[in-house]
């Protein structure tokens, strides 16, 4: 058996259109679009090209984009009167700060001092607790896992009923993911057990898996005999094995590698998601949703 691959690159091109069509429909009838505002503090270059992605497809769907690019010794004075200058601004409905932030910045204060209700990255307290909560209390979803949760409807997989496991117990993906497939509702509904660096048998968890979702940052952990047949494999890893020259560019480019040995698991699995060009694409995608839903949000029509 041969699974079929659930492609990040293309469901982004559905949803960037559907997203493309609504902000010029909101433009027309209430004469706004929404803004999102990136703040990119230092040089480190794998935030600046996130950060470059993120306003380019912002730019793409028709929103107001801001990049605001700030010095690596800024300090956390600063930092938190330019978010709060952010937070007060009527044409911005989504603050981002690029994450790692230099050392003598504490995240936790930083991202506590964003507006909730512009939180698109769902970082802060008060929506982690909404999205526990679940149902119309959500409002902004943490990115990667709602792209996770879309990327498996969209496939058409069944969630009611099924046994959900999930690999790895970050804020980011892990907790969230699992607290999403528990809820009631679409794309959700499942019976869900998170394993980690704690767990006793892990090979044993994963087989009983019919939607196995992995984020533990371990290049090729998970090994096919881990893989019931038919399940759906949604992995998250993104390790940095080496470089290459790209073919298209001439320049070094990183190769990637799952968390998955997707090689041999594509042979068992019924649903699995590449490598890169499979969950990745969808986290910026889902930025740009949620930066939608707080312009409807704040307009009452979400
Ligand atoms: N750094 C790497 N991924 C992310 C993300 O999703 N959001 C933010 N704010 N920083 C990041």
């Amino acid at each position: 058996m041969t699974a079929t691959l659930i492609k990040g690159t293309e469901i982004r091109e559905q949803i960037l259109e559907e997203i493309t069509a609504e902000v010029a429909q909101i433009k027309e009838q209430h004469g706004v679009v929404p803004g999102l505002v990136t703040i990119l503090i230092g040089e480190n270059p794998a935030s600046i090209s996130y950060v470059t992605l993120k306003i380019k497809t912002a730019h793409r769907v028709g929103f107001h984009e801001v990049q605001d690019s700030q010095p690596v010794d800024i300090s956390e004075a600063d930092l938190l009167a330019l978010i709060e200058k952010y937070n007060n601004d009527d044409a911005i409905n989504g603050i981002l700060v690029q994450l790692p932030l230099p050392k003598h910045i504490d995240e936790k204060k930083v991202l506590n001092a964003i507006d909730p209700d512009k939180d698109v990255d769902g970082f802060h307290p008060v929506n982690v607790g909404r999205l526990m909560i679940g149902g119309d209390e959500v409002k902004f979803p943490p990115c990667t896992p709602a792209g996770i949760q879309e990327m498996i409807v969209r496939a058409g997989v069944e969630t009611k009923g099924a046994e959900v496991v999930v690999v790895g117990r970050s804020n980011i993906v892990g907790k969230p993911i699992a607290n999403m497939m528990l809820q009631k509702g679409v794309g959700a509904n499942s019976t869900v057990t998170i394993v980690h660096t704690g767990t006793k048998d892990l090979a044993a968890h994963c087989k009983r898996a019919d939607i196995l979702i992995v984020a533990a940052g371990v290049p090729d952990l998970v090994k096919p005999e881990w893989i019931k047949e038919g399940a759906c494999v949604i992995d998250v890893g993104v390790n940095r094995v080496g470089e290459k020259i790209s073919e298209k560019t001439g320049k070094k480019i990183a190769i990637l590698k799952g968390d998955v040995d997707f090689e041999a698991a594509k042979e068992i699995a019924g649903y699995i998601t590449p490598v890169p060009g499979g969950v990745g694409p969808m986290t910026i995608t889902m930025l740009m949703l949620n930066t939608l839903k707080s312009l409807k949000f704040k307009l009452g029509v979400a």
